[in-house]
């Protein structure tokens, strides 16, 4: 990207995260690592912005010289209105996480998806073309990660969702980017056999009911990579299972650090520091 190569005279590097709420997010700890790595002047805030606010606030990103913000929930499908463009791939995912400011010019990106790819295949699964993918859940989440997943050549992405009709509906509308099958969750044991790939994208798991799985974990196959979204715990009752049938196991917080990864990347132009993010967002999870 170089247009958006950073300018130095630009002065600092003014950057931020709008949702509500958000004292929770560990993105100003990732980004401010990553300025501080590369010698960056600047700050990441966290900016807490209510619905009926959004407009004004990304109106805001021009008037204060922002160069960029991330969305964050509530906020993903709503911003892309306020917006003078939206990515191609970010409108067919219709989510906005990453706004770019070029010399008063908004762009929205989605860097949720290929971030979560970039992760998956570094930390766990290689090459994933030819693969069958077996995704848990149809939301928002699992938009970005099945459409960033249908440029990776798979065999087939199996969408299992517990409200059927919802990945009958995913299946169809993408139908012509890839083999996309859809079930619902009491037929999902016709499907697992198949799958060289699990991942998770619903909440089943997430803190504070680690006792819960999203399928009965007698149903994944040896051996194979199994992924969760979840990163609160880092690792989830369907990871620990999963170690124990020999599987290679992918958690959630890679996705976060490299979804931050590519808005930096977009933002400043250069290259990402990454072990440096990851191990100050890991810090912050007392690790
Ligand atoms: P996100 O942005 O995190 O993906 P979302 O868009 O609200 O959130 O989507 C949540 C997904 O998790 C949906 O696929 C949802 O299934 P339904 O379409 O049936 O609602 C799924 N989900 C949420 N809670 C679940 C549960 N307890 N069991 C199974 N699936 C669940």
């Amino acid at each position: 990207m170089e247009s958006n190569i950073l300018k130095h005279d630009d002065g600092p590097l003014l950057l931020g995260v709008m949702g509500d709420p958000i004292k929770q997010s560990k993105s100003p700890v990732l980004h401010e690592a990553a300025m501080r790595e590369l010698g960056l002047a600047g700050s990441y805030v966290p900016l807490h912005i209510r619905p009926e606010q959004l407009e004004a606030a990304v109106k805001g990103i021009k008037a204060l010289g922002f160069r960029g913000v991330n969305i964050t929930v509530p906020h993903k499908v709503n911003v892309m209105e306020f917006l003078d463009a939206v990515d191609e791939d970010a409108r067919a995912i219709g989510a906005v996480n990453t706004i770019v400011n070029d010399n008063g010019f908004l762009k929205g990106f989605n860097t949720d998806g290929i971030g979560y790819i970039r992760s998956l295949k570094e930390e766990a699964a290689g090459d994933l073309s030819g693969s069958t993918v077996l995704v848990l859940g149809c939301g928002g989440a699992a938009r970005g990660i099945i459409w960033a997943l249908l440029k990776e050549n798979p065999d087939e992405v199996i969408v299992a969702n517990r409200t059927k009709e919802n990945a009958e509906r995913l299946a169809r509308e993408w139908q012509s980017f890839g083999r996309l099958t859809a079930c619902g969750f009491e037929e999902i044991k016709d499907y697992t056999a198949r799958a060289d790939i699990i991942i998770n994208t619903t909440s089943v798991g997430m803190y504070p009911n680690l006792n819960e799985t999203p399928i009965d974990v007698g149903l994944i196959p040896e051996g194979i990579v199994v992924s969760d979204l979840i990163y609160n715990p880092l690792k989830t009752l369907l990871l620990q299972e999963a170690v124990s049938k020999g599987c290679r196991i992918h958690g959630g917080l890679g996705m976060f650090v490299y979804q931050g990864a590519f808005a930096f990347e977009y933002w400043t132009g250069r290259p990402a520091p990454i072990p440096v993010m990851r191990k100050a967002v890991l810090a912050e999870f007392g690790v």
